[in-house]
């Protein structure tokens, strides 16, 4: 089975691309840049295309056609962006995702299409709070694919439009799967992290997610700065439990994942923003072998200030994860303490590793 990897030189493309390597599929990657498939590049069974899917000149048809099963993981994914090109991201992840649907559609090519968790938009702890006799009650914030709604922010706020076009994706798709039109699977990624996420913000050309501005603090001895007090929660989920959800869904043994919505996530992973910083700081100058008294402590910044106005947050959101056990038999097994280590360990070359999916050694928070 050979299959075409849209936004193969990302964080999850690069890790997806080697383990589909590993397990003898050939692989068509395309990306605008494929520094992060460094290790990969000139490996059999590799063919690589340095291309702007959106360039007249790029044969989607072309590819799509050559392709067993297409993944798509092209998006702008970096909050920053919602904020300061909302209608850039509207095209990209909209317009030319669905122009990359049609064509599966067209050819008849089996479509895994990367969504997100942010589809699940906010708790109604953040809208009614005083409605709730519990509002910090998990349940409210645990999301299951086909029975939870969707609660984005006003128009206004216009960081939603990463999530609803994400959203309005998933309903056209669920549609031309209802006329019959394609045969798709969708993944909901919660916060994964590992090697490769991101660049440092002094380094690339955009904004990366929290865990590279919490790096590169770290790095340049300042504070880290927590966006509203950093009280936000999310589940950080390892990349190579990430990725063995996705191969299995590659796999689709028994034909299970037509026309399903994944959610993929490590719910035994949650955190409070500002809890991440701390363990970063711990783990770091644990490395460092000083005293985290030593490290510049974290400020607070509002939200406003740091990404723009516009801006408004998931307050937190926990993966139902019954469907993957179920279907896929999967469980995510990377306890967070070890992903920040092998995450940071990029920047700290001496970080001692972690074997991935060392479920004996993993130090679950
Ligand atoms: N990483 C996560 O935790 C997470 C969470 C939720 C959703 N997702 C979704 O998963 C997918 C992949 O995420 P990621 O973290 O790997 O992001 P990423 O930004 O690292 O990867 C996206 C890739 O798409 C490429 N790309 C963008 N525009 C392109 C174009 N016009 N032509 C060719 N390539 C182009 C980028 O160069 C990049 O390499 C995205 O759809 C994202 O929305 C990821």
């Amino acid at each position: 089975m050979s299959i075409l990897v849209l936004g193969a030189g990302g964080f999850i493309g690069s890790h997806l691309v080697e383990r589909l390597l590993d397990g003898g599929r050939p692989v068509a990657a395309v990306d605008l840049s494929v520094d992060k498939l460094a290790r990969v590049l000139g490996r059999p069974g590799l063919r690589v295309a340095l291309n702007d899917i959106r360039e007249p000149a790029f044969d989607l048809d072309g590819f799509v056609r050559g392709a067993d099963l297409v993944i798509d993981l092209i998006a702008y994914a970096n909050p920053g962006l919602y904020v300061r090109m909302p209608l850039e991201v509207f095209r990209l992840n909209f317009e030319e995702n669905l122009r990359i649907a049609r064509a599966c559609a067209r050819h008849g090519k089996r479509l895994i299409q990367f969504s997100s968790c942010e589809v699940y938009g906010m708790t109604p702890a953040a809208v009614v709070p005083d409605k709730l006799l519990d509002p910090d009650d998990p349940g409210l914030a645990t999301f299951s694919e086909d029975r939870s709604p969707c609660l984005l922010g006003p128009v206004g706020r216009h960081r939603w439009i990463y999530a609803s076009a994400k959203q309005l994706l998933e309903r056209v798709l669920h549609a031309m799967g209802l006329a019959g039109e394609l045969d798709y699977t969708i993944v909901r990624p919660f916060n994964f992290l590992g090697p490769r996420i991101d660049f440092l913000p002094s380094e690339g050309d955009g904004v990366p997610r929290v865990f590279s501005y919490f790096m590169e603090a770290l790095l340049r001895g300042e504070p880290m700065k927590l966006v509203d007090g950093g009280r936000r929660r999310r589940c950080y989920t390892d990349i190579g439990d990430a990725v063995e959800a996705i191969a299995r869904i590659v796999d689709d043994p028994g034909g299970v994942c037509g026309r399903q919505i994944f959610n993929i996530g490590s719910p035994a992973n949650e955190v409070r923003i500002s809890e991440l910083a701390a363990l970063m700081r711990e783990i770091y100058a644990e490395r460092l072998g000083v005293p985290e008294s030593a490290l510049p402590r974290p400020v607070t910044v509002s939200a406003e200030e740091f990404y723009g106005s516009g801006y408004q947050d998931s307050d937190r959101r926990i993966p139902d994860i019954a469907k993957a056990r179920r279907l896929l038999g999967w469980e995510p097994r990377v306890g967070l303490r070890d992903t920040l280590v092998r995450a940071m360990g990029e920047y700290l070359p001496p970080f001692r590793t972690v074997p991935a999916h060392d479920a004996a050694s993993s130090d679950r928070r």
